[in-house]
């Protein structure tokens, strides 16, 4: 089996790059690629890397991620998530092939407190959330042979994410005011890279799996107790924090351009009934993540 992974440097892609191997032979590219374009921002060259390797699976883990930069510059976004995955979805489908990709909890607007379902209608709040569904979509209605994993709070050792970065001001504040009425599941790239290796074994010999599916580490939690895990692993590990103090807060006292859904809760049953696998909780996931940094280079 041939594979093409776009978007192989971010921390979906590179855990991908890992998971994806034991498939078959896994062409990976990303936006600096020269033998094969992988660059978003050229709908046409990217459906010509398709066209020319013709690969069995297409896995998509490129976006544009940078949700409040997304809302100064919605043209690049709706590229990048929205155009150049219709013109994949088209290529992949008019050739009869799979496609792959990652979607986001911030489809949704937040309200209540009950995990969303597949089936729920989806209501952005910001541009990058408007640009993910547009991309959604476009697959659905150009390829059916596709699997869209929606997902939240993606970590990895590899890459930017919100763990490290309140581990970097850990080191450097005392006091951290930290969102806590935002409810979400830390989701790690090696959890989505394995279920997705794992999904596309079973959607080739079931292809009636085919379809959209809510993919996140079992559990709730918000950004303020998940940093509060992250600070407690830290200070097991005796990584010097400078931190004496955190305050939880509303998302009201910290504006950002992008308006964030506060229930990013998503439900899962349909994803590990289907794929007959089990979720484990959030707090795994981000512990190993976790040791891993802590055992090798300084952050
Ligand atoms: N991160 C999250 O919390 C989160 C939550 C829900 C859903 N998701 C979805 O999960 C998927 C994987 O996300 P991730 O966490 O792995 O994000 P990520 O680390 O930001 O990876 C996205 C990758 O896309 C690349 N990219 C940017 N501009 C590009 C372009 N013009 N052409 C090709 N590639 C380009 C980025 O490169 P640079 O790093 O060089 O810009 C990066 O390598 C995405 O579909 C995302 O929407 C993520």
């Amino acid at each position: 089996m041939n594979i093409l992974l776009f978007g192989k440097t971010g921390q979906v892609g590179w855990e991908l790059q890992r998971a994806l191997v034991p498939l078959g032979k896994v062409i990976a590219v990303d936006v600096h690629s020269t033998e094969y374009c992988g660059d978003f921002s050229n709908p046409q060259g990217v459906v010509e890397t398709v066209r020319r390797i013709r690969p069995d699976v297409v896995v998509n883990a490129a976006a544009h991620t940078a949700v409040d930069k997304a809302e100064s510059e919605r043209d690049y976004a709706q590229l990048l998530n929205a155009t150049s995955v219709e013109a994949i979805a088209r290529e992949v489908g008019t050739l009869g092939r799979w496609l792959v990709h990652y979607s986001t909890d911030y489809v949704f607007p937040g309200s209540g407190d009950k995990p969303w379902r597949e089936t729920d209608e989806p209501a952005p709040l910001n541009v990058y959330g408007e640009t993910k569904l547009a991309g959604e979509r476009a697959i659905q209605r150009y390829c059916p042979n596709h699997l869209i994993f929606r997902t939240s709070w993606v970590y990895a050792s590899k890459g930017n994410n919100f763990a490290k970065t309140m581990l970097r001001l850990a080191k450097d504040r005392e006091i951290l005011s930290i969102i806590d009425d935002q409810y979400g599941a830390p989701t790690g790239a090696e959890l989505l890279a394995d279920c997705t290796a794992h999904a596309i074994r079973t959607v080739l010999k079931k292809p009636d799996v085919a379809g959209l599916y809510h993919l996140v580490a079992a559990g709730t939690t918000t950004w303020y107790s998940f940093a509060q895990l992250v600070f407690d692993e830290a200070r097991k590990e005796g990584v010097a924090l400078a931190l004496n103090s955190t305050n939880p807060i509303a998302t009201e006292a910290y504006p950002t351009p992008a308006k964030r859904p506060k229930n990013s809760r998503l439900n899962t049953e349909k994803f590990q009934r289907e794929f007959d696998l089990v979720l484990p909780p959030w707090e795994l996931g981000v512990k190993r993540m976790l040791a891993e940094l802590f055992s090798t280079a300084p952050i």
